[in-house]
């Protein structure tokens, strides 16, 4: 591949787009492929619509090979939208991290991008503190004001002039330099100074005597890309579909401006339909094919694994954390990673924090003890605070409703392929094909969400199109339809009705496989879940804390997580505690597993204090930031104090890892253990509230360059500690809010939240 790319560069490059036809590049960051999805489907409208249109759709992370042709490439760029999500604490997917990185903080915006015509819709949901973030972000880094410029102008009483005052705009704000005895204030409205609050004294009248224009062209000036239309901010809480509905119906007038023929412009476009993507289905006899299921006979091949390229681990330890009193449960869970060679792919700072770690482990080892002991090769692994991404299939009772309800046979041997020539029409909306062949069996279980609400346009018309009967049509065709909105946000999301039940209660829908796995059942995706293990505790094992996630829903079907129901009852393990060789070992439970890095790490100085809130599961990074310190004090380094605030609901229930945490106290490793039991007293204790207790102490370890740690829930518990923290330091709110701010800033206070 490395060979190859200066090829494909520069065939890349010759691809110029003919004189008279506008490029427009669509670049998406995506999690789950909605945002991919997003921006495929744009593209198809934009080509439909405008015929001197050349779109692109671009995943970020492909855009460019390194930082340096990320400015390179976007001046040549004319007219682009960007398609992002936001997920977890305001963060960006991970194919956008890269970019988003370098954009807005390596890369001043400025008149560089002055050639820019852009749009930006964002997916996000509004239960989250960083609604949108990324999107509203970008967006501002793209438009926003640069460099500080400084405005001088004379101020005018009765009296006459008084002095100079002198605005200050910059990428932070806008600034006032009082250089008179007067209080004034000014905001900038529209690139526009107008003196919006002006208190003079009872004798004293100012004049600002602004050069409106001049200031205005200024301004116009510096700013960076145009535009096109108001940033979308997608809410996944509600409807996504709509919201990007919406945000494309207020786009079509603003681009029939810059791609309309001019022989159109008088032309009534016609209304688009978006046709319903399929991808090309073969059928194999299994007496002529050769079939080797890619996923059953899956060998770690690979040097480095990442998201594209998951390991096969093992599963070699399961447990349930939970007591027996306790009608909920929790898993814990060991991978064995020996011999696969699985490494993560290390962010920039990582490489920082190995140096310092590094330099660190130099000095201990000049002092009391040596490090020579530690066998542990960490950098080969993961790292403690980082993330595991794990494939999961769909179990046996899922896969046989499914097959039953699309009315084909599990051991059909099929598989799927989107054809070239489809590329610039419907086929590019596609997801790349899944390998194959493959059974129906081994497809439902591995590539098919059926589990979760169907999509609204996208599964709910295909379902429609191939639905026998014309009333099962009609109903699933209005649920789809804006006048439906509200059935859909009440019968499907409300409901909470999987893609399963939906299919059932439609039976004369029967989509053609092509058609499900293309545009009706999206995409299984991995689950994330934060390491609880430290590899210098546990060198060849990636340890899991897992919620099962069980329940009944509105209309009365138990919901069991695909993941967790997996980990709880789908296993079948390998007895041995040992590292077990990939040989011997096929009979075991396994699954795909990648490690993704974190900014979820100790301080590199482990005298350092550190504060962690973690109720729940929110416990997992905590217990391997717990192991790493009893390894770091077993070689003889100095610990600084550490407090831990759990919170579960009953501590003869869910107090998960007890005689763990409790053997960290006696070790010394916990210098204190704050527990809030919530339903054990006639009033709910949680864990912000212990910190409330504690607030002096909590405060005096900060102020000595502590570290605080958060993770767990985002739309309750962090949002609520969040909130804690600001009245936690007996000061005024704004000075509170600037004290947590810089914590922040300084990367002193992090969280991994969900
Ligand atoms: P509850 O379920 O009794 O409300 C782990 O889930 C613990 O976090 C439980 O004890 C749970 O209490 C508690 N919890 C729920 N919401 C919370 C919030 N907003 N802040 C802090 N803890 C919370």
């Amino acid at each position: 591949v490395e060979s190859l790319k200066p090829v494909l560069d520069s065939v890349e490059e010759e691809v110029d787009v003919d004189p008279g036809k506008t490029k427009v590049s669509i670049f998406f960051g995506t999690q789950t492929g909605t945002a991919e999805g997003f921006a495929k489907a744009l593209a198809e409208e934009i080509r439909a619509r405008y015929d001197k249109a050349v779109v692109k759709v671009i995943d970020l992370d492909d855009y460019a090979a390194d930082d340096d042709q990320y400015e390179e490439k976007l001046k040549k760029e004319t007219l682009v939208f960007f398609m992002v999500a936001t997920y977890g604490d305001g963060e960006p997917t991970d194919n956008a991290a890269r970019f988003y990185k370098w954009f807005t903080e390596v890369k001043e915006s400025g008149t560089w991008l002055q050639q820019l015509t852009y749009g930006v819709f964002g997916l996000g949901n509004r239960q989250y503190e960083h609604f949108n973030k990324i999107a509203n972000v970008v967006d501002e880094h793209l438009n926003e004001q640069v460099d500080m410029i400084a405005v001088c102008f004379p101020l005018f009483t009765r009296q006459g002039f008084v002095s100079f005052a002198i605005i200050v705009v910059s990428r932070n704000g806008v600034g006032y330099w009082k250089v008179s005895i007067l209080t004034c204030w000014l905001i900038i409205f529209s690139n526009i100074m107008i003196p919006k609050h002006v208190t003079p004294s009872a004798e004293v009248h100012i004049y600002f005597y602004l050069c409106t224009a001049e200031a205005n062209e200024l301004f116009h000036g510096v700013q960076g890309a145009k535009r096109l239309i108001p940033v979308g901010l997608g809410d996944d809480d509600q409807s996504i579909e709509d919201d990007f509905a919406a945000w494309r119906e207020l786009l079509w007038p603003e681009l029939d401006q810059l791609l309309r023929d001019e022989g159109d412009a008088n032309t009534v476009s016609t209304p688009y339909t978006a046709a319903i993507p399929e991808y090309r289905v073969v059928i194999h006899d299994p007496a002529v094919t050769n079939l080797e299921d890619k996923h059953l006979n899956m060998e770690n091949g690979n040097a480095s694994f990442d998201i594209h390229h998951p390991c096969r681990a093992n599963v070699s330890v399961q447990k349930e954390l939970h007591k027996p009193d306790s009608d909920r449960s929790c898993i814990h869970l060991e991978f064995d990673i020996s011999g696969t060679g699985l490494t993560t792919v290390y962010w920039d700072y990582s490489i920082m924090l190995d140096a310092m770690r590094l330099f660190w482990a130099l000095i201990l080892k000049l002092g009391k003890s040596s490090l020579a002991d530690n066998k542990v090769d960490v950098d080969d692994l993961y790292e403690t605070g980082d993330h595991v991404g794990v494939y999961v299939e769909n179990c046996d009772e899922t896969v046989e409703e499914a097959g039953k309800l699309l009315g084909q046979p599990l051991d059909l041997l099929f598989s799927v392929h989107t054809d070239k020539e489809d590329g610039m029409s419907q086929g590019s909306s596609l997801p790349p094909p899944f390998p194959g062949p493959c059974t129906l069996r081994t497809a439902l279980a591995h590539y098919a969400d059926v589990l979760n609400p169907p999509r609204k346009v996208a599964a709910l018309l295909a379902l429609a199109a191939h639905a026998f009967e014309p009333s099962e049509a009609d109903r699933l065709r209005f649920l789809s339809s804006s006048e439906g909105k509200d059935d859909y946000s009440q019968w499907v999301v409300g409901s909470q009705r999987s893609l399963l039940e939906v299919m059932a209660e439609f039976p004369s829908a029967k989509p053609p496989l092509g058609v499900f796995f293309a545009a009706v059942a999206p995409r299984l995706q991995p689950r994330y879940y934060s390491i609880s293990s430290s590899p210098r505790f546990a060198s060849s094992r990636i340890h899991v804390t897992c919620a099962l996630v069980y329940g009944p829903t509105p209309t009365g079907r138990i919901h069991r997580g695909v993941c967790s129901t997996w980990m709880k009852v789908g296993l079948r393990l390998c007895l041995s505690d040992h590292a077990v060789s990939l040989e011997k070992s096929h009979d075991c439970s396994w699954a795909p597993i990648f490690v993704r890095p974190s900014n979820f790490k100790l301080p590199a100085n482990p005298s350092i204090p550190i504060i962690m809130v973690g109720p729940g599961t929110g416990l997992a990074p905590f217990r391997g930031f717990l192991q790493e310190r009893l390894a770091l004090k077993e070689d003889g380094a100095e610990l600084g104090p550490a407090l831990l605030f759990f919170g579960c609901r009953n501590h003869r229930m869910d107090f998960i890892y007890e005689e763990e945490l409790n053997h960290f106290v006696e070790q010394g490793v916990i210098l204190e253990l704050i527990t809030a039991f919530s339903r054990e007293g006639p009033k709910k204790e949680y864990v912000q509230h212990k910190m409330m207790d504690k607030a002096a102490y909590v405060w005096n370890l900060i102020s000595q360059d502590g570290y605080l740690y958060v993770c767990g829930d985002a739309k309750g518990m962090a949002r609520d500690v969040h909130r804690t923290l600001h009245t936690i330091e007996n000061t005024d709110s704004s000075k509170a809010e600037a004290i947590v701010k810089k914590l922040q800033m300084d990367g002193r206070y992090l969280r991994d939240v969900w």
